[in-house]
C-alpha cells in the first residue's frame, strides 16, 4: 500500500511531528508514504512533486519547526477567501490532481491544514478523493476540535515575549503593546495575556474601545503601578469596528497588521504615558514545537493513518476531552471556533483583573 501526505496553508510548529507520526504508523503497517511538496501544488505536475518518506527521514526532524515538505497559502487550490466565502476549485485542477493521484496508486491522502485547506480537502472528498484531514492552525479556531497543534507553541512565544516586555516596561515606566496573531479568533491573545500576566487584551470577539484601556491604565498609575502590558490580537476591531490591514498580499486572505501600533499611538495620546508597540508576527509560527504540540502532533499523525486503514475517508482527526477521535471534515469547516465573550476563559481573564476594553 502507498499513501500520501501533504500540508497546506501557513506553516505551524508541529507539522514535521505530524508527518513523522504518519510515516511511523504507516511503516508499521508496511505502507509506503509519499510526501507532496508545497501543499496541494505538489499534486499537479506530471508524475507529481513528492519525496518518499521513511521513519529515518522524519524522526530526526520531528522536533523542528516549519515543514520539510514546504507549504503555501496561495495557488490553484485556494478554496477560502475570508470568512464564509468559498471558491470552487476549478474542474481542470481537480481532474489533473485526480489523474496524478490515480497514476500513483495512492490508497489515501492525509491533508494537514487549517480552515482553508480543509475546505479544499472537503471539496476533494466530495469529488471522490480518499482523503483524511488533520487540523492545523496556531489560531486554534477550528470547530470540532478543542485544540489544534501549534497553538501551544504560539502561546508560549507570546508568554515569553510578555515576560521580556515586562522587565523593560517596568524599568522605563512604559506601556508596552504587543500585537499577536489571531485573524478571526482571539485565543492566542487571550491565553497569552493570561499566561504572561498582561493587564489588558483586545480580541476580535469583544467590541473594545481604546479609551477604556487608556482609562484603565490611568487608574493603574494612580495605584502606583509603574507599567502596563497590553496584548492586541491582529484581528481586533479597533478601527471603528473594523480590522487593520497591512496590504493586499498574494495569499488568499488579506494580510493583517498594524493594530498594535495604532493602539499604542492612541494610548499615548490618551494617557500621555511613554508607549511602545511590538509585533510578534511570524516568531509565533516559527521555531520548535513545545512538548505538548509534539505529542499532540504525533497522536494526530498516527490517528490519520488509522482512519485510512479503516477507510474512514472524509473524516478529520479531532481532539476532545483529552482523547484523539475523528469527525466529518464538514463539521470542522462550517464555522470558526471563536472565543465566547461570556465564556470561562474570558471570565478567568476578568477575574485576574485583565481589562478587555469593553
Ligand atoms: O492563520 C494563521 C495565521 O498565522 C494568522 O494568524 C495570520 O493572520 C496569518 O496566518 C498570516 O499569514 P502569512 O504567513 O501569509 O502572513
Amino acid at each position: 500500500m502507498k499513501i500520501g501526505v501533504l500540508n497546506s496553508g501557513g506553516d505551524c510548529p508541529g507539522l514535521n511531528a505530524v508527518i513523522n507520526g504518519v510515516v511511523g504508523a504507516a511503516d508499521k503497517l508496511g505502507w509506503e508514504v509519499l510526501g507532496f511538496r508545497d501543499g496541494f501544488e505538489g499534486l499537479l505536475p506530471d508524475g507529481c512533486d513528492y519525496m518518499t518518506l521513511t521513519p529515518d527521514d522524519t524522526s530526526v526532524v520531528a522536533g523542528l519547526g516549519g515543514t520539510i515538505l514546504g507549504t503555501t497559502n496561495k495557488g490553484n487550490f485556494a478554496a477560502k477567501v475570508g470568512v464564509g466565502d468559498v471558491a470552487k476549485i476549478p474542474a481542470e485542477i481537480m481532474d489533473k490532481a485526480r489523474d496524478n493521484v490515480n497514476k500513483l496508486g495512492l490508497a489515501g491522502l492525509v491533508i494537514i491544514g487549517g480552515d482553508g485547506s480543509l475546505t479544499t480537502a472537503l471539496q476533494m472528498s466530495e469529488e471522490g478523493f480518499d482523503v483524511v484531514g488533520v487540523p492545523k492552525t496556531i489560531d486554534n479556531d477550528l470547530q470540532a476540535t478543542s485544540m489544534t497543534f501549534g497553538f501551544d507553541s504560539a502561546v508560549s512565544s507570546v508568554v515569553d515575549a510578555l515576560d521580556r516586555l515586562h522587565t523593560t516596561a517596568q524599568s522605563h515606566k512604559r506601556v508596552m503593546v504587543l500585537e499577536v496573531m489571531g485573524r478571526h479568533a482571539g485565543w492566542i491573545a487571550l491565553w497569552g495575556a493570561i499566561g504572561g500576566g498582561a493587564n489588558a487584551v483586545l480580541i476580535p470577539e469583544i467590541d473594545a474601545r481604546v479609551e477604556k484601556v487608556a482609562q484603565f491604565i490611568i487608574e493603574r498609575e494612580k495605584k502606583g503601578k509603574r507599567s502596563s502590558l497590553v496584548v492586541v490580537a491582529e484581528g481586533a476591531k479597533i478601527l471603528n469596528g473594523g480590522i487593520v490591514t497591512r496590504c493586499e498580499g498574494e495569499a488568499s486572505e488579506v494580510s493583517l497588521g498594524g493594530a498594535g501600533e495604532m493602539v499604542a499611538k492612541e494610548l499615548y495620546r490618551l494617557t500621555g504615558k511613554d508607549t511602545r508597540a511590538c509585533t510578534l508576527g511570524h516568531l509565533q509560527r516559527g521555531g520548535s514545537p513545545t512538548a505538548l504540540d509534539r505529542v499532540l502532533s504525533a497522536r494526530f499523525g498516527v490517528k490519520a493513518v488509522k482512519l485510512i486503514a479503516e477507510r474512514r475517508f472524509g473524516c478529520m482527526v479531532s481532539y476532545k476531552s483529552g482523547e484523539v477521535s475523528s469527525v466529518p471534515i464538514a463539521d470542522a469547516v462550517n464555522q470558526l471556533r471563536l472565543v465566547d465573550p461570556d465564556g470561562e476563559v474570558v471570565q478567568t481573564a476578568r477575574a485576574l483583573g485583565i481589562c478587555l476594553g469593553d
